[in-house]
């Protein structure tokens, strides 16, 4: 009998040794502490941040099991240690229940996380010195879509869509904030990319992946969908699907769809333009291994398939289908009291507000005095931003940790009534920017009030 099919008891005593923190207490009492204190902030504090979440108790169980203690360099049936029989029967369980819940042809669920995913697709599609067209970081995109201080601006030649009227950036409605996909055409025509990515971490809008596939075909580039933010909601078919049109998907495994940190990739079985012998799947393999990392992460691998099973349930749909409607009650909420959101709304988790054209105040005193007031949130560029990434006009809010918790739509008003006292209680002296205590503290016993109400359990966390 081959260990992998040796009978194991379901009531087998290791993941409780593992799971709960009795030897952590005993061996290291710092981190204990420290532990505990940030069970207590996940759980008395409203969080806000749209890349944010909580994983269920499941999925973390999965993080801290013996996977964590083995090499396994290499892939599935090819691996160069002893041993993994196992980890093999974890990782090949994870990858097909990312095809078959994604319709995916191939996925590889190695990368430590979506950086690294990225950085795959761009070593396995193109060459250093190669040109990839993304969205600009301060209108919406990510670090890894070209930016100048990140590999993807270093190593390659780049473009951006989206709206930067100093610095020439189009391919956005300067008036409503919305991506324009014929100057995206425009842009992709003259400039010739090898790669287009569509995705980013603060579009508040759906992205038209059909749209970019016709644009990718046009100047025969590769499609990349970067679907860290949208991955649940995809599953939840409140975002379109970019399986069918985009030749590689790269995602996070956590955010929306509520994994371990980590990432994957998903692509489309077809052979390479350079050399046609070549499959997308084995070039997106070496990619990740051996060019870019060494051993996977077994345990979070175990984690991500846990979370796979848990985003193919019904529960899990109604979930992300509850996201996009907290967050368009809270965004017609803001809106309501006057606030200026970029593109006037959402059809995703997130809301991009433009807090000093809203309230005359900058983004980051904003975030800070609402963390104050319990209410856990970033600060943000807008598109066109006249201030510095460092302190600029906008926040960045999402619905899909508090969703997890099961606020619903009356939470979600009472989120922008805390938000609208909160701009309330700012007073500008000088180049300062100073929020009333009394009523920031009166805010924060109210935020500490809900989140202690026994109907919104922290889902994974219990104190
Ligand atoms: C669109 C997008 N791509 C990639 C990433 C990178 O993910 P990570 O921070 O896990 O490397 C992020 C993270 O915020 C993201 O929003």
């Amino acid at each position: 009998m081959s260990i992998v099919d040796m009978p194991a008891s379901l009531d087998s005593e290791f993941v409780s040794t593992a799971s709960n923190f009795e030897r952590l207490r005993e061996i290291d009492p710092e981190i204990y502490l420290l532990t505990c204190r940030e069970v207590i902030r996940q759980s008395q504090y409203i969080r806000l941040i749209p890349s944010e979440n909580y994983t269920s108790a499941a999925v973390m169980q999965a993080m801290a099991t013996p996977f964590c203690n083995k090499y396994s360099e290499g892939y599935p049936g090819k691996r160069y240690y002893e041993g993994n029989e196992i980890v093999d029967a974890v990782e090949n369980l994870c990858r097909q229940r990312a095809c078959s819940l994604f319709g995916a042809d191939h996925a590889n669920v190695q990368p430590n996380s979506g950086s690294p995913a990225n950085m795959a697709a761009y070593y396995a599609l193109m060459k250093p010195g190669d040109r990839v067209l993304g969205m600009h970081l301060p209108s919406g995109g990510h670090l890894t879509h070209g930016w100048n201080v990140n590999f993807s601006g270093i190593l390659y030649q780049t473009a951006f869509y989206g709206y930067n009227q100093e610095q020439g950036v189009t391919g956005m409605d300067p008036e409503t904030g919305m991506l324009d996909y014929e100057e995206i055409r425009r842009i992709a025509l003259k400039f010739k990319p090898n790669v287009i990515f569509a995705g980013g971490t603060a579009y508040p809008r759906i992205w038209d992946f059909q749209r970019f596939r016709q644009i990718a075909d046009e100047v025969d580039a590769y499609l990349v969908a970067d679907i860290a933010h949208i991955n649940g909601l995809i599953l939840g078919g409140v975002h379109p699907d970019p399986v069918p049109y985009a030749d590689v998907v790269t995602s996070t495994s956590h955010k929306a769809i509520r994994g371990p940190r980590g990432g994957f990739i998903l692509c489309k079985n077809r052979p390479m333009k350079d050399d046609p012998a070549t499959s997308l799947p084995d070039r997106i393999d070496k990619a990740v291994f051996p060019t870019l990392q060494g051993g996977p992460h077994n345990n979070t691998i175990a984690a991500l398939a846990v979370c796979f099973a848990e985003a193919a349930t019904q529960e899990f749909k109604s979930y992300a289908q509850q996201i996009v409607a907290n967050a368009k009650v809270l965004s017609e909420a803001l809106i309501a009291k006057g606030w200026h959101l970029v593109t006037g709304g959402t059809d995703n988790h997130l809301i991009l507000v433009d807090v000093m054209r809203s309230k005359k105040i900058p983004g980051k005193p904003f975030a800070k005095a609402l963390y104050d007031a319990g209410l856990e949130t970033n600060f943000n560029s807008v598109p066109n931003d006249p201030r510095k990434p460092f302190s600029p006009s906008g926040l960045r809010i999402g619905t899909p940790a508090v969703t997890s918790r099961g606020f619903g739509e009356e939470q979600m008003r009472q989120i922008a009534d805390w938000m609208e006292r909160t701009a309330t209680a700012c007073k500008k002296e000088g180049k300062e920017y100073h929020f009333d205590p009394a009523a920031i503290a009166k805010i924060r016993a109210e935020v500490i009030e809900l989140c202690t109400d026994p109907r919104f359990p922290v889902p994974g966390i219990s104190i």
